[in-house]
């Protein structure tokens, strides 16, 4: 049986230690298998969470666990602001379970409140979770690059 979907709340710093064991797991694992640990985690973490106009919601679970949680940061444009979604996730066994909506949903109304005009992000092209942003509104912009250089090796 499913587990009783909550609201999302907002993140503070005491929950950056639960937000980040749950990345590392999540990103540790397909389709990322990317090798985080709980320290690489925490630190990428508390450092948006600490930039300036960061924001952050969560999703509670069970027992004092993190469901899910999204983390951006708020910037000043020509007129209003833009937001810029740096992580978001959802725990392995919580997914499809309309949680990754419900934050999303919870940011974009506090971001209206903000004079907030645009959201973006940067992923992989051909995602699974390119169908989640999707159906949330989002667009792969046909005018915009992303560059990136790589520096080591
Ligand atoms: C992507 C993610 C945040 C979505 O959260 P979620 O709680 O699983 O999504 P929801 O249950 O709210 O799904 C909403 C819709 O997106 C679709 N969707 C979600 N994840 C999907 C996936 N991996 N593949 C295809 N569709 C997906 C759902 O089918 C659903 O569609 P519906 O409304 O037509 O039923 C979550 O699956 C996740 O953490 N994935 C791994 C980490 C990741 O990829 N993060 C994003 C990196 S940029």
């Amino acid at each position: 049986m499913n587990e009783p979907v909550r609201q999302p709340r907002a993140m503070d710093r005491g929950d950056l230690e639960a937000c980040a064991t749950l990345f590392a797991q999540v990103f540790s694992t397909p389709p990322w298998s990317e090798p985080w640990t709980h320290e690489s985690a925490l630190a990428r973490l508390e450092h948006f969470h600490a930039s300036p106009g960061g924001v952050g919601l969560l999703m509670p679970g069970e027992g004092g666990a993190v469901a899910g949680f999204l983390l951006g940061h708020l910037e000043p444009y020509l007129e209003g602001k833009l937001f810029y979604l740096r992580e978001m996730c959802v725990a392995s066994h919580r997914q499809g379970q309309g949680i990754g909506s419900r934050l999303y949903r919870g940011l974009e109304k506090q971001l209206v409140a903000h004079d907030v005009r645009a959201v973006y992000l940067a992923t992989d092209r051909g995602i699974p979770a390119a169908a989640f942003y999707q159906g949330l509104g989002f667009r792969c912009s046909e005018g915009m690059a992303f560059y990136a250089k790589g520096l080591m090796g």
